[in-house]
């Protein structure tokens, strides 16, 4: 790429930025595909999930070749998928492969639709919509979740549903000032902006913050109902941006994930993964795995209704920033946090290694 074309790229508007697609997104929850094919959109791309016979997850693109209508209101016969107009059926790579009404001097129609590598890993369905050839040396991986099986570990997940630019999600995400918002909701108050690095990969900014919550007795819970038991205390609160998905750890006792599913310029879906650590009871970890993994399933979702309310307040504030940018797309806004500029400055370099492969996605 040239030197003019980088700099085009560094001066463009962050709120229309396009996505880098080398890199697995999430598109869907595990559990939300069973035995009927599921639509969903990412960055304009209209694509069909759907499961075979052994659970394997396939991933084509939304559009019978037919008469251009959506695949996934069709059914899942075996392996194949069956389009709901005239029952086409086409096969895991989008290949045509029967027509129910074909007399026996017609051939099928060499008629095929796209098809995306797609892992189902962690409880999520990552999608790698960029170019193919880019996964033949094994280095682009999806994030890796590994408190998502781990016995210690209790997840609870939002969705989070915002029509807003996916910028202005993960700069609400990485500028921790923003508790201002949360008051007393959320785990910690008082941040403080102590580092921050990045390369052309990932921003991480650490920041010292006085945390309400300490788990390490049996009875830590009652924390959450009882604020008289919090006891204030300094942790660090790390975030960090591994273009394109968020990872945030607050001491040793939570983490928490947000994994983007950019649907297109003006709307970003992403799932929020809060995690709670039981590290700190060692006596629990003696027990069999069989009660261990029953615990865990047990307090699934266990911290939903405080996430749940964490995320309407930000999706409230984020649908409002992008509301005012698309009354006024000049109007300057004004940032005292550096995370903000190095978050912006790595979306629009992820945006140009994208264009040096020819393949970006605007
Ligand atoms: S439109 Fe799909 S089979 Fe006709
Ligand atoms: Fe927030």
């Amino acid at each position: 790429m040239m030197d003019s074309d980088r700099n085009a790229t560094q001066g463009r508007d962050i709120r229309t930025c396009g996505i880098n697609p080398n890199h697995w997104y999430v598109v869907a929850g595990s559990t939300e595909i069973k035995d009927r094919p599921l639509g969903v959109t990412i960055w304009d791309h209209s694509i069909v999930l759907y499961r075979d016979t052994l659970g394997k997850i396939h991933a084509l693109e939304n559009r019978c070749p037919h008469r251009q209508v959506k695949l996934s209101d069709g059914k899942v016969i075996g392996n194949h998928l069956e389009c709901a107009y005239h029952g086409w059926q086409f096969n895991s790579q989008g290949t045509c492969h029967s027509i129910p009404y074909l007399n026996e001097k017609q051939k099928l129609p060499k008629c095929q639709i796209n098809s995306y590598p797609v892992e189902e890993l962690n409880g999520f369905i990552w999608l790698f919509l960029g170019d193919p050839q880019r996964l033949e040396n094994n280095d682009i991986l999806p994030l890796a979740i590994p408190e998502w099986d781990h016995l210690n570990y209790i997840a609870t997940v939002s969705v989070i549903e915002c029509r807003g630019h996916f910028s202005f999600v993960i700069e609400n995400l990485m500028d921790m000032y923003h508790g201002h918002l949360h008051q007393n909701y959320q785990a910690w108050t008082d941040a403080n902006l102590k580092e921050l690095s990045g390369n052309e990969q990932r921003v991480e900014a650490i920041y010292e913050a006085k945390s309400y919550y300490k788990i390490d007795k049996i009875w830590s819970i009652c924390q959450l109902f009882f604020s008289p038991l919090r006891r204030l205390h300094s942790e660090l609160l790390k975030v960090s941006y591994i273009y394109p998905h968020w990872v945030s750890t607050l001491g040793e006792d939570f983490k928490i994930y947000c994994l983007f599913c950019p649907v297109n310029r003006t709307y970003t879906k992403a799932y929020l993964i809060h995690f709670t650590s039981l590290n700190a009871f060692v006596r629990l970890h003696k027990l069999p795995i069989w009660f261990r993994q029953f615990i865990k399933d047990s307090l699934f979702g266990s911290a939903q209704k405080m996430l749940d309310g964490l995320v309407k307040q930000d999706v409230m504030m984020i649908e409002q920033e992008q509301e005012a940018y698309l009354q006024d797309k000049q109007r300057r806004t004004h940032e005292v946090n550096p995370t903000i500029g190095q978050v912006q400055k790595l979306i629009k370099q992820q945006l140009t290694l994208s264009s040096e492969v020819n393949i970006m996605i605007e």
